[in-house]
């Protein structure tokens, strides 16, 4: 069974956004790692294309909600093929073949006695598509946008029912990442589950509730199983059976720390409602701010990828991204720091090292040098390369991306330390000592190969070619690239070039 891991299902009210890049890149590096290791992966990303939002997004935009979804989920598709992500379906909740998986969903749901008619009085927000607890009616404490209110007999899912079966799922370790999201989770499931609305009588812009005349799906019902039809293969039939067996139950869903609600209650309470089994965990990340203040349209300064792309290429924000903000947290992008983080750790850490360290190994040995004992590991840096391997290993393992690149970094220091303490330049004015010479230049060549196969998963763009300078061949899979004394002695080397041009940036990104 592979291993299925998705990103949210995008709205398409609006082109990509940052927010959205954060997640699919946090997600395109996971799901790199976990090919690496071996996994057959199936990352799912896709948009959300139904519900109230869109079609006033839409109607605002004179054209019918169909034409909308086209345009913007075809720039979804654009930005992730820029910005190279890896996944393997893209799913949107238009795909006619969604609308039979829902209504095959609902059956198994009604048939188990979940759903009712209820009355359904509150205030809501459409830009989250969500009633909020809120007595007065102000505005949206997210979109600060007011809230309005709704009264309106509709079907409801009888989430009160799972309460148990909630409880008990959710405490189950590692099901909600990280600890502090588990907690908040606790509390709003201690608080007592509520039934909930699953569809709407006055909103064309919906999958048809079956049986029930009128009714249109709430879109969050209907999102939440483009995870599940996303599994079905080219061609497959519509069949709700046949998408669960293709790699169900997800294995992970990686989410931002607002929708957590729907994905770690909500969406399991269904599953179990339905007969299946819930998704086996939840990664909700922290938001992006910027320069301290939250990002919008109306503040102006949101970072537009598409900008950030053409004028300094993935790697640099892939880099800043997932290595300063701890996966799970709340981080803020200052462009002075990601200036300084990309042309220290990249342009000057990795790519220097590379950079000397070929040209000497091409000026003194014609190639990679052929050192006396191999595979050394006793050798100080083959010591310390097999801590790095060992503790990244589980760092990705664990979606702790920052530690994972600060761990790589530090074995791209350690060499240059390295070199800084045999002095190479020196030693080889003096004859006996170039085999020794040979050996240390041989080192920190592995040590750099090392540091390009551990951030393969995270820069791939980078990794890759890194390791063409270095000679070596395309990396297939993770172990066997991890061992100590992969580069061959005596293969040759072509002139280096920089890894990455040092960033300078005049004005705001
Ligand atoms: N359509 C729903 C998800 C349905 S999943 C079956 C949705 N879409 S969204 O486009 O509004 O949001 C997608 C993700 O982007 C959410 O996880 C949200 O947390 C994330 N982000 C939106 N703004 C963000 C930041 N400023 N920072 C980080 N992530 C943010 O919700």
């Amino acid at each position: 069974m592979g291993f299925t891991l998705t990103t949210p299902l995008y709205y398409v009210n609006d082109r990509p956004h940052i927010g959205s890049v954060y997640t699919t890149l946090a997600v395109d590096t996971l799901a790199r790692y976990r090919r690496l290791r071996g996994e057959s992966v199936i990352f799912v990303t896709g948009c959300d294309e139904h519900g109230q939002k869109i079609q006033r997004t839409a109607e605002q935009a004179g054209v019918t909600p169909q034409q909308h979804c086209d345009r913007i989920s075809a720039l979804f598709a654009d930005t992730w093929r820029q910005w190279g992500i890896s996944h393997d379906r893209f799913i949107r909740t238009t795909d006619p073949r969604h609308r039979a998986i829902v209504q095959q969903f609902f059956e198994r749901v009604e048939a188990s006695g979940d759903i009712i008619e209820g009355q359904q009085r509150g205030w809501y927000c459409v830009a989250c598509e969500e009633y909020k607890d809120d007595p007065g009616g102000g505005d949206c404490p997210i979109h600060l946008r007011p809230l309005e209110w709704r009264d309106e007999t509709n079907l409801f899912f009888r989430l009160s029912r799972h309460q148990a079966a909630i409880e008990a799922l959710i405490s189950r370790p590692g099901f909600i990442r990280p600890d502090a999201r588990r907690r908040e989770v606790e509390n709003f499931v201690a608080g007592g589950l509520r039934d909930f609305s699953i569809s709407r009588v006055q909103l064309p812009w919906g999958i048809p509730v079956p049986g029930h005349d009128g009714h249109t799906f709430y879109v969050w019902f209907d999102a939440l199983l483009g995870y599940v039809t996303a599994l079905l293969e080219a061609d497959d039939p519509a069949d709700l059976s046949v998408a669960l067996a293709r790699g169900w139950p997800a294995r992970l869903h990686v989410i931002g720390k607002d929708i957590l609600r729907f994905h770690a209650v909500y969406w399991p309470a269904m599953c179990l409602s339905a007969g299946i089994d819930p998704p086996e965990a939840v990664f909700g990340h922290g938001f992006l701010t910027r320069e301290g203040q939250k990002m919008g349209k109306s503040l102006g300064n949101t970072l537009d990828p598409e900008r950030v792309l053409s004028r300094c290429g993935s790697t640099p924000l892939r880099w800043y991204l997932l290595r300063d903000i701890r996966f799970g947290d709340d981080g803020d992008i200052q462009q002075q720091r990601l200036l300084d983080l990309v042309n220290n750790d990249l342009a000057n850490t990795i790519g220097n090292l590379l950079n000397r360290t070929i040209a000497m190994a091409r000026r003194w040995f014609d190639g990679v040098p052929s050192p006396a004992a191999l595979p050394d590991l006793d050798h100080p840096l083959a010591r310390q390369a097999a801590r790095a391997v060992e503790a990244v290993d589980g760092h990705y393992d664990q979606l702790a991306f920052d530690r994972a690149a600060a761990d790589a970094l530090e074995l791209a220091a350690a060499a240059n330390a390295y070199l800084s303490e045999t002095a190479p330049w020196t030693a080889i004015k003096t004859p006996e000592r170039r085999d020794a010479v040979a050996g240390d230049l041989y080192a920190v060549l592995e040590a750099g190969r090392l540091v390009g196969v551990l951030l393969a998963p995270l820069l791939p763009d980078l990794s890759a070619d890194l390791l063409v300078q270095l000679g070596c061949p395309p990396l297939e899979g993770w172990s066997g690239a991890l061992a100590w004394g992969g580069l061959v002695p005596g293969s040759p080397l072509a002139e280096p070039h920089p890894l990455l041009q040092r960033l300078e940036l005049e004005e705001p990104l």
